[in-house]
């Protein structure tokens, strides 16, 4: 699905992302951790083409996107839902997901967005809100409308940044149940997250970033067995054990 080559990304004198290299496969849930800085969203901003790299390439579903625009990729099959959670606050849920609909894919009409746009309210369990006004929604709403209008895009491969950032346990939990219908509905998910827990949970492989660089991939015993990994995460080892 996903296949980076030696990514870099420099800003001024620091190597936000250094040589990093992934494949990601086709239905598989891929967790990137790091300490805070170590370069996950600036990556996250490389793949879905909000940066250029300053060395490496991309390919998405076998074609070379190291150049492509962001609208480019996400025709292509590209979707994210960003760290920071921006829907456009007074238009109502519906609209912000018929807006993702409308311009996710080619050719789209109106109708048919908003048709697609409620039935991704009802599989991410806001269709009781869906006439709100986006400013009126809780943080786990919130989140839910950021995922609805990466979906709405139609992705092959979603990508997340900490969508589970300030979620309470119970919350989260259901924010994992919602990331592992999407995987079963055929699409490929790649997130990046601190809690661990929920990292143990979902992922079938985890990158770990540290200082820009990966400094190590696998399943998440192994990375979290891995004493290079521990030494990265030290003085929050307790949050690697939670
Ligand atoms: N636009 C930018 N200009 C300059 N420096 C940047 C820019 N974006 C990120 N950085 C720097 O690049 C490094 C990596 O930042 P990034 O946001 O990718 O980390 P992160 O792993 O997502 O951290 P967090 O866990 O806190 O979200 C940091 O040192 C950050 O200050
Ligand atoms: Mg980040």
């Amino acid at each position: 699905m996903l296949r980076a080559e030696g990514l870099s990304k420099r800003f001024g004198g620091l190597n936000a992302v250094q040589d990093v290299s992934f494949t990601q496969y086709e239905g598989e849930i891929l967790a990137v951790i790091g300490p805070n800085g170590a370069g996950k969203t600036t990556l996250l901003n490389l793949l879905s083409g909000v940066y250029r790299p300053s060395a490496g390439r991309l390919h998405l579903l076998g074609q070379d996107v190291t150049d492509a625009p962001i609208e480019h990729r996400c025709w292509l099959g590209l979707g994210r839902a960003f760290q920071i959670v921006r829907p456009f606050p007074e238009m109502t849920v519906h609209e912000n997901v018929t807006v993702g609909a409308l311009f996710g894919q080619r050719g789209m009409t109106l109708p048919t967005a908003r048709e697609r746009a409620y039935d991704l309210l009802e599989r991410t369990g806001l269709a009781a809100h869906a006439d709100k006004a986006a400013h009126e929604l809780t943080l786990l709403q919130d989140k839910r409308l950021e995922v609805a209008r990466a979906l709405a895009t139609q992705p092959q491969v979603l990508l997340l940044d900490e969508v589970m950032a300030g979620l309470r346990p119970a919350e989260a939990q259901e924010a994992v149940s919602l990331v592992r219908s999407v995987r079963d509905s055929g699409i490929s998910v790649l997130f990046i997250e601190h809690i661990m827990p929920v990292v143990r949970d979902l992922a079938d492989r985890v990158v770990v970033m540290d200082q820009g660089q990966v400094l190590a991939q696998g399943t998440y015993r192994e990375v979290t067995g891995n004493p290079q990994v521990v030494a990265a995460y030290l003085g929050t080892e307790a949050e690697l054990q939670a």
